[in-house]
């Protein structure tokens, strides 16, 4: 471990003792196989707070003991400084693409090919879904991923092995093992379910970031990112579907998915063996109906020659093989009439034009209103009521307005113009500078009422257990809560509670103490659960790093806030804009008089007091920290924080220039933590 700089003091310290290098391994296999069990097989055998329980110690250890320090180990995940461009490899054997069609009578000249050159030769097909998303490589030597790469152009693509080390469920050492079978490369494609999607791109919109247009997008543009810690927060997965080894000898497609399978990689349990064509164009026709079902995007299914051998005989043409076809889904498109534009309300102001359209019959469902994402859009396409519009069905089943057909417009239509207040609730709406949306900032406009509420009680908000969206539209339903303050006046309400269908004494109970429990929730969450635009759960602790109570922060004018590290005229435009509202000035009230934290209490020791009685000094610039949640994370878990270096300093944490201090630790023979050693500390 490099970036653990031991010092002279601690040279002497007892090196690792065989028995905790066994512990250490044994941690490393237990915390390999919950990931197996976690990622892969979606069957969970022990409880978050176990894994993370595990996951500490080995850190902790790792962190003692440098020497044991291993790049596959279940730590080493995320990782890395952010990098300024990825490097470029080159692919051992090409990664080809498949030759394409949505037709039967294509499906049927692709197999006549196929035994034309096999002449007489039995063979069989295996069939594939074919997932959505993007195309990677990872190369494994001695069973242990050592990179990781992009298609690109299929003979040279990207090394972003430290982008898909992040992805949890492909094995950073593989996990079953089959003999001989340690150096190989497995192909596959990364992507996202529709409903992390969806999820994701909620948070987004709660924090006031841009959201994404579908999940393949989000997966490749993912992939692309410089800073791993980044693409550690998105939830991205990983499919195999092919295997190349070195010194052991394969020769089935469809044995290879089941090899791939015993090492631990994610491999779909729909792939079928088939012995005709027949078969396989049933398949197709199966999944086309069923797409819906699996939970992540499909856009066709893949039809492979099952054995090595005979896919060598056939060969390639150009960029595709000729053992292999993606048989696809139709495009889901129609043509229809645009009968008027109307704005939506989202759950947290977000205002979204929708096309109200003549009603129309697409991929497998009848369509009369579809996204027009926002005003740009509808501008650059120039959309118009009265238009002949191209509807389509993406893979997340929002329909959109994908195109017009000018040449069908009639004379005297008029170009889209964004109406200037809200249709729920008439107040002004609002586009902030260099943002796409406009937003309702009412809050209390009844079309947000019951998303900011459950943003409130959300596990990373106030945490509000048991307040989900059905216990929401019943309280919201009978007007016993109009904003998330009113939830504090519940307790007053019991009667009224127990009267409602469902709910008995101990639901009630439960739901009563969970709001009270919510009251002692740190500043930094209430700030984030108050739902500001672009204020999501960091940039909240990056603002209390500063502003230690909600008075300071309502003062503090935009030029302030921008001082704060981490924060851009952006965010600090929004939070001015939040506080300068009356009617959100009244919500801080109606929190302080339900006495939630509204200011940061110096915290001590708390649950974690693994840094009782240790003194530290920071030093120079830390990339991922400001000085402030530094300082806070060390006395969080019972640490000290001093200025000056001394022999009664124990760590002396050293970012980036760092100057005199790293000096005189060295002089003194102080301990030094470089960040990546100080995150593991602090984690
Ligand atoms: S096999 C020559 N199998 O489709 C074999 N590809 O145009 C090529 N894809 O870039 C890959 N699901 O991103 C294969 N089950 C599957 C697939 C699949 C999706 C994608 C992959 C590739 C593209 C081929």
């Amino acid at each position: 471990m490099t970036e653990f700089t031991r010092s002279r003091k601690n040279l002497s310290a007892m090196p690792a003792t065989p028995a905790t290098i066994k512990h250490v391994e044994a941690l490393r296999t237990k915390l390999r196989e919950h990931d197996y069990r976690y990622y892969v097989l979606a069957q969970p055998a022990i409880a978050d707070e176990e894994y993370d329980r595990l996951m500490r110690e080995l850190t902790e250890l790792e962190v003692k003991y440098p020497e044991l320090a291993s790049t596959d180990s279940p730590t080493q995940r995320v990782g890395g400084q952010p990098t300024k461009e990825f490097a470029t490899v080159s692919h051992a054997v090409p990664m080809l693409s498949l030759s394409n069609t949505y037709s039967e009578e294509e499906l049927q000249d692709f197999d006549r090919r196929v035994r034309s050159l096999l002449g007489k030769e039995p063979f069989r097909y295996v069939c594939e879904l074919k997932f959505d998303g993007a195309a990677v490589s990872l190369v494994y030597r001695e069973g242990v991923i050592v990179r990781g790469a992009t298609r690109g152009d299929g003979v040279q693509g990207d090394d972003i092995t430290q982008n898909l080390k992040t992805i949890r469920s492909i094995p950073l050492r593989v996990f079953g093992k089959k003999k001989g079978l340690t150096d190989f490369e497995v192909r596959g494609e990364v992507y996202m379910e529709r409903e992390d999607f969806r999820r994701m791109n909620e948070e987004r919109e709660l924090a006031g970031e841009k959201t994404f247009i579908n999940p393949r997008n989000s997966a490749a543009g993912t992939l692309k990112l410089q800073d791993s810690k980044v693409v550690a927060t998105r939830p991205l997965r990983f499919m195999a579907y092919y295997l190349r080894a070195e010194r052991f000898k394969l020769q089935s497609h469809f044995d290879n998915l089941k090899l791939l399978r015993g090492l631990g990689f994610p491999v779909s349990t729909q792939a079928r063996l088939c012995r005709s064509i027949g078969e396989v164009t049933a398949y197709w026709k199966a999944w086309e109906e069923r797409r819906e079902e699996l939970p992540y995007d499909i856009d066709g299914v893949v039809v492979k020659v099952d054995l090595l051998r005979q896919q060598e005989r056939l060969g390639s043409i150009a960029k595709s093989p000729r053992w292999a076809i993606a048989f696809k889904f139709a495009a889901r498109k129609a043509t229809t009439t645009l009968k008027g534009i109307t704005l939506q309300v989202g759950r947290v102001g977000t205002i979204t034009p929708v096309a109200e359209l003549e009603p129309v019959f697409v991929g497998g469902s009848t369509v009369s209103r579809a996204t027009l994402h926002n005003e740009d859009y509808i501008r650059d396409l120039d959309i118009r009521t009265g238009d002949t519009v191209v509807v389509e069905k993406g893979g997340d089943v929002i329909p959109k307005v994908s195109a017009v057909l000018a040449e069908r417009r009639e004379a005297g239509s008029k170009r889209f113009v964004m109406p200037k207040t809200c249709p729920v609730c008439s107040s002004k709406i609002f586009r902030p500078p260099e943002e796409a949306n406009y937003y309702c900032e009412n809050s209390e406009c009844p079309a947000q009422v019951k998303g900011r509420i459950e943003h409130f009680a959300h596990r990373g908000a106030m945490d509000i257990e048991g307040l989900g969206e059905a216990i929401v539209d019943q309280l919201v339903g009978l007007g016993l809560v109009q904003n998330y303050t009113d939830l504090y006046k519940l307790a007053g309400k019991k009667k009224q509670l127990l009267e409602l269908d469902r709910w008995g004494e101990k639901s009630v109970e439960n739901l009563l103490n969970a709001i009270e429990e919510s009251k002692k929730k740190p500043f930094a969450r209430v700030l984030f659960a108050m739902g500001i635009r672009h204020v999501g759960a960091g940039v909240a602790r990056l603002v209390v790093s500063r502003f230690t109570s909600i008075d300071q922060l309502m003062e503090a004018p935009k030029e302030e806030l921008e001082q704060v590290q981490g924060i851009g005229p952006r965010i600090a435009e929004s939070i001015e804009r939040f506080f300068s509202e009356s009617h959100n000035r009244k919500i801080v009230q109606k929190l302080r008089e339900a006495k939630v934290q509204l200011e940061e209490k110096q915290k001590k020791g708390g649950n974690n007091a693994s840094l009782a009685g240790k003194t530290f000094v920071l030093t120079g610039t830390l990339a991922g920290f400001s000085r402030e949640e530094a300082r806070q994370k060390i006395e969080a878990m019972g640490g000290k924080v001093t200025s000056s270096v001394s022999k009664k300093t124990d760590y002396v944490v050293v970012g980036e220039e760092a100057g005199s201090k790293l000096e005189k630790a060295r002089e003194l023979g102080v301990q030094t933590l470089d960040e990546k050693a100080f995150v593991r500390l602090v984690q």
